[in-house]
């Protein structure tokens, strides 16, 4: 049997465990969401997801090894994410890789989860050409990533308050809808007219390409109380498609000038807004205008999973990244000035 990676992910609120062969061949992905513990409150609870984490943890790591068809002897590296993230969720993860790693005297790999969000395109696409502009679009961030090289992964915009799944998710838990609300705002818009309700786009009064969702919001939460829109109104639909519509264009716009400042060879979509059907649509589409490859990596790697902390962490040790002295390893809750702490 060839080497093999198991991969660990507890930042926010999915239980992932992950098998990886030496040449990023996925052998098992398992994601345990918690939606249904965090639903009721609308929003990620930190002590519950934790709690609910140390629950399912040893469950999944053992569910990983089953569907890929190896024993925790035939591991022959760990690697879990470090940060940014939720920290106690974050240090659950940590712990449990500490453990395995220690136990089975194996290397571990601590892993960035914006990083490894970014690197989640190169699973399905390892040669995607270089350099290339990722916008990494998930519930905590909205950020455009310059890749030099595979692990030199520089943020060139981030956001300034709301990320694009905070905002989808807030909007939609104002009008009861259910959590998370991405999704359900995907199903929902299909049904309705994107052009039908006005919303601007935001500008910045700087030249920088930072995005801001916060006046979208405030514009959805007007026509709310303007048209009394509710979960059953018959102009629902029309909202949602409008909105969703607003918080794409906001995207693909700054996309656009970042490809003019940067000028690469090919761009990605990846996080788990990525899932979203016409957002994926629209970025091929604005590739297609551009000239420019786009990736986009298939559903399960957009949102939380831990193939993409494999994935990242095997390139990191072929490039020989060391592995860190593990017992001293923390999490991490921030990122800060776009690099992970040392
Ligand atoms: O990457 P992710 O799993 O976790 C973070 O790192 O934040 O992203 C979760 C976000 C949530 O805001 C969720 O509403 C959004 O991804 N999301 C979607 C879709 N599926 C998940 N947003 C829009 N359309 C979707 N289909
Ligand atoms: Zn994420």
């Amino acid at each position: 049997m060839g080497f093999r990676i198991l991969g660990i992910e507890t930042s926010c609120d999915e239980t992932s465990a992950a098998v990886l062969s030496g040449d990023l061949h996925v052998l098992s992905n398992i994601v345990l969401s918690q939606d249904e513990i965090h639903a009721p409150y609308g929003g990620v609870v930190p002590e519950l997801a934790s709690r609910q984490h140390i629950r399912s943890i040893g469950y999944i790591v053992e569910e990983s090894l089953k569907q890929a068809g190896c024993s925790l002897a035939q591991i022959d590296a760990y690697a879990v994410t470090q940060g940014p993230g939720l920290i106690g969720s974050l240090l659950v993860g940590v712990s449990f890789a500490k453990g395995l790693a220690y136990f089975n005297r194996k290397p571990l790999v601590p892993v960035d989860h914006l990083d490894s969000h970014v690197y989640s395109s190169f699973i399905e696409n390892p040669d995607i050409p270089l350099p290339a502009l990722a916008l990494l679009v998930s519930g905590g961030h909205t950020s455009i990533f310059l890749l030099e090289e595979k692990l030199n992964c520089r943020p060139v915009s981030r956001t300034r308050d709301d990320a694009a799944g905070e905002a989808l998710d807030k909007i939609a838990k104002f009008l009861n809808l259910g959590y998370p609300g991405g999704p359900v705002i995907d199903r929902l818009a299909e049904k309705g007219d994107p052009g039908s309700f006005g919303f601007a786009l935001p500008r910045m009064r700087d030249r920088s390409l930072d995005t801001s969702f916060s006046g979208l919001k405030t514009a959805a939460l007007t026509h709310i109380r303007q048209a009394k829109i509710d979960d059953r109104h018959p102009r629902l639909f029309d909202f949602l498609a409008s909105f969703q519509a607003a918080v794409i264009r906001v995207l693909i716009v700054n996309m656009e000038k970042a490809v003019d400042a940067f000028a690469p060879r090919s761009v990605i979509l990846c996080g788990g807004v990525a899932r979203n059907r016409k957002l994926r649509t629209d970025f091929l589409a604005f590739a297609e205008r551009t000239r420019l490859k786009a990736f986009i990596p298939s559903p399960e790697f957009c949102t939380d999973n831990a193939a993409m902390v494999a994935a990242l962490a095997l390139e990191m040790l072929r490039c020989g990244s060391p592995p860190a002295s593990f017992l001293d390893l923390n999490a991490y809750a921030r990122r800060e000035s776009g690099s992970p702490p040392a």
